[in-house]
């Protein structure tokens, strides 16, 4: 029985984690939060943390943490529908049985069942790929060349499709059966039945598998020089190349005891490495590696190498790679880049210089922060202040990627130096210079940044705790980009949306992605909800594309951090009043001079609300 989403969301909306968690633990205020002993580990001083505003709870000595729901099921051991239901009776709400129209659930279940037939039929597929390859001497003979063992064959259920138009038919008698298509193994011409035929014919075949195990697409490679040389299933409800990564399933716990994940381009990289001594490798699937892949390998492991072979083409993934790492390059985790020698790919290599030299080769991979300095001074005269001043406009966007921090921190003293400025003067240019340059993309000068924190305006330094030391403090409030802060804002702030006015949300929702979409999915929620705590919107981003981001973003909040409507009236008020100088300053070059006073005009308004608010207005 499915307790429908929504539900979930209003009692997480209802209930409040600081009482539910005050019944069995003694809190006591520290700044925005409160604080106690953990209820999960023994200790003698409090790392344990509630959050009001958030409405969650982490224990910075164990790393428990949730909102009130899964504090209750970690802390009484109930289940999750029954503490629901628990809630539900305590707040006086009704749980919803399963309230979807008869046609919702009709076609819920159709696709859950889709599901699990799609994989049913690939499964079979696998199967008979596998059968075939132990009666074709010539794919047996392309692995053996190939130097792979008849082991390493069977363990990544490596098969072959035979050839001919309609080999499927005789594992599927009913070759005119849709899920063939959608499964993406039969290629169904438009019209009439006779133009169906097999996607894969005369390759030989790798299965892909999901985290689970199960098959979800596939492979398959020509024996000799044609075109193209790889095929790959197409994009299916169970299959999504984005997201999904090659020898994810075969590599679990090879990623444990060598402790980190290879990131490779190709199929056969990962069955050489995993024969060779590296089980710990997988591939994207002929696509630039994406967030989702990264966030995935940080699943099963903190620390991942990616490795590109030494072409152009490799440089331009590792590029990719290096974006879609750097959002979550925490300090606890590692990202490093392999380059391969020009004529190398991690199979030749290895195969060619053997695995004692490719594990040096890996154990010598470029660091994130050293990738990131050399990516953005590509092309860039450092000998001259104008090729210094490109490499920190280079520098910029991907070093506001990155997480707080103490490796951001570091990085961006060294990007300072580079550019032979001290950290401080680079900070504030990026803050003020640049804001220009891309709205609500640029950084937010720590002075402006967090102006009003808890008392009288100071900025947070460090977290004072009444009496005793303990809690880990806090580091330095971060720059990030305006859009984020406004965001955070929004996010853990229940009532700040309501104090924008419809331009402002037109504004955050116009913005470009990622920030853009995750407004207007704000908006939507707080159209269909009303204000909501961060832990009911937690888990309404539950496969949002966002959603990786999003609570990257939240996880990042400094915990003393308070996050308040006037900040946020500030953020756009600033954002707004660049963007009237950016116009005034065209209008002025095209001595447009109506709409230069026009536009002065907006201005003087803006300046005068500010000033009302800072001296004691609303
Ligand atoms: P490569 O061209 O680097 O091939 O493609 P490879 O992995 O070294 O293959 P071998 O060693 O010649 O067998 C890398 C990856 O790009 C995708 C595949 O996922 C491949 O593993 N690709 C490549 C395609 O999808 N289609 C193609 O035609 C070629
Ligand atoms: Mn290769």
């Amino acid at each position: 029985m499915a307790i429908p989403q929504h539900f979930i969301q209003e009692l997480l909306a209802r209930a409040d984690v600081v009482e539910i968690v005050g019944r069995y633990v003694q809190l006591k205020k520290t700044g925005a939060n409160l604080s106690g002993l953990c209820p999960f580990h023994s200790e003698k001083s409090p790392s344990f943390t509630v959050s009001p505003s958030k409405q969650f709870y982490h224990c910075f000595g164990c790393g428990k943490n949730g909102n009130a729901i899964g504090f209750l099921m970690d802390h009484t051991g109930a289940g999750f529908v029954e503490v629901v239901h628990d809630l539900a009776q305590q707040y006086g709400l009704q749980v919803p049985e399963d309230e979807r129209s008869p046609a919702e659930r009709e076609r819920a279940a159709q696709e859950s069942a889709q599901r699990a037939t799609l994989s049913g039929v690939l499964e079979r597929a696998a199967d008979a790929y596998r059968e075939h390859l132990r009666h074709s001497p010539k794919a047996i003979a392309y692995f053996k060349q190939r130097g792979l063992s008849g082991q390493i064959a069977k363990q990544f259920g490596l098969g072959y499709a035979p050839e001919g138009w309609r080999a499927l038919a005789s594992v599927f008698p009913d070759y005119a059966d849709p899920l063939l298509d959608e499964s993406g193994l039969v290629i169904a011409g438009e019209g009439d039945d006779g133009k169906r035929y097999d996607r894969f014919r005369d390759r030989v075949m790798f299965p892909i598998r999901s985290v689970k195990g199960e098959v979800i697409g596939f492979g398959g490679r020509v024996l000799g020089d044609e075109k193209p040389k790889y095929l790959n299933s197409p994009e299916t409800p169970v299959f999504h190349k984005g997201r999904e990564l090659y020898g994810l399933f075969e590599a679990r716990s090879a990623l444990r005891e060598h402790g980190f994940a290879l990131v490779t381009e190709g199929y056969m990289d990962v069955v050489a490495l995993a024969q060779l001594g590296f089980a710990n490798a997988v591939a994207t699937l002929g696509t630039a590696c994406t967030p989702e892949h990264v966030h995935k390998l940080f699943r099963f492991t903190d620390s991942v190498v990616f490795s590109f072979d030494g072409d152009a083409a490799g440089r331009r993934a590792a590029r990719k790679a290096l974006e879609a790492a750097l959002p979550l390059a925490t300090d606890t985790r590692s990202v490093k880049f392999l380059f391969l020698p020009a004529e190398h790919d991690p199979d030749s290599f290895i195969r060619a210089e053997g695995s004692e030299a490719f594990g040096d080769a890996v154990r010598q991979a470029t660091p994130l922060s050293r990738f990131l300095l050399e990516a953005a001074a590509q092309d860039c005269d450092m000998g001259t202040a104008e090729g210094r001043s490109l490499f920190a406009a280079n520098a910029q966007p991907l070093w506001q990627l990155m997480p707080k921090g103490a490796l951001a921190q570091q990085l961006l003293g060294e990007i300072a130096t580079q550019v032979q400025l001290g950290t401080h003067e680079l900070e504030q240019l990026w803050g003020v210079r640049h804001a220009g340059a891309s709205p609500l993309r640029t950084e937010y000068s720590q002075n402006r940044s967090w102006p009003r924190n808890a008392d009288k305006g100071q900025r947070p330094k460090t977290r004072e705790i009444s009496g005793s030391r303990v809690l880990p403090r806090p580091v330095r409030a971060q720059p990030g980009s305006r859009a984020s802060r406004a965001l955070q804002i929004l996010l853990t702030e229940p009532s700040a949306w309501d104090t924008l006015s419809q331009n402002e949300h037109l504004l955050l929702c116009e913005l470009p992605a990622p920030h853009g979409p995750v407004f207007t999915w704000l908006a939507g929620q707080w159209l269909d909800h009303g204000p909501q705590p961060w832990s009911a919107l937690r888990e309404a981003l539950r496969e949002h594309p966002q959603e990786a981001f999003t609570v990257e973003l939240v996880d990042r909040l400094p915990p003393d951090i308070l996050s308040e409507p006037a900040e946020l009236k500030d953020i756009l008020r600033t954002e707004r009043r660049e963007g009237l100088q950016r116009r005034m300053a065209r209008a002025a070059t095209d001595h447009d001079v109506e709409t230069y006073q026009r536009l002065m005009l907006e201005l003087t308004e803006i300046d005068r609300e500010s000033r009302q608010t800072v001296h004691g207005g609303p």
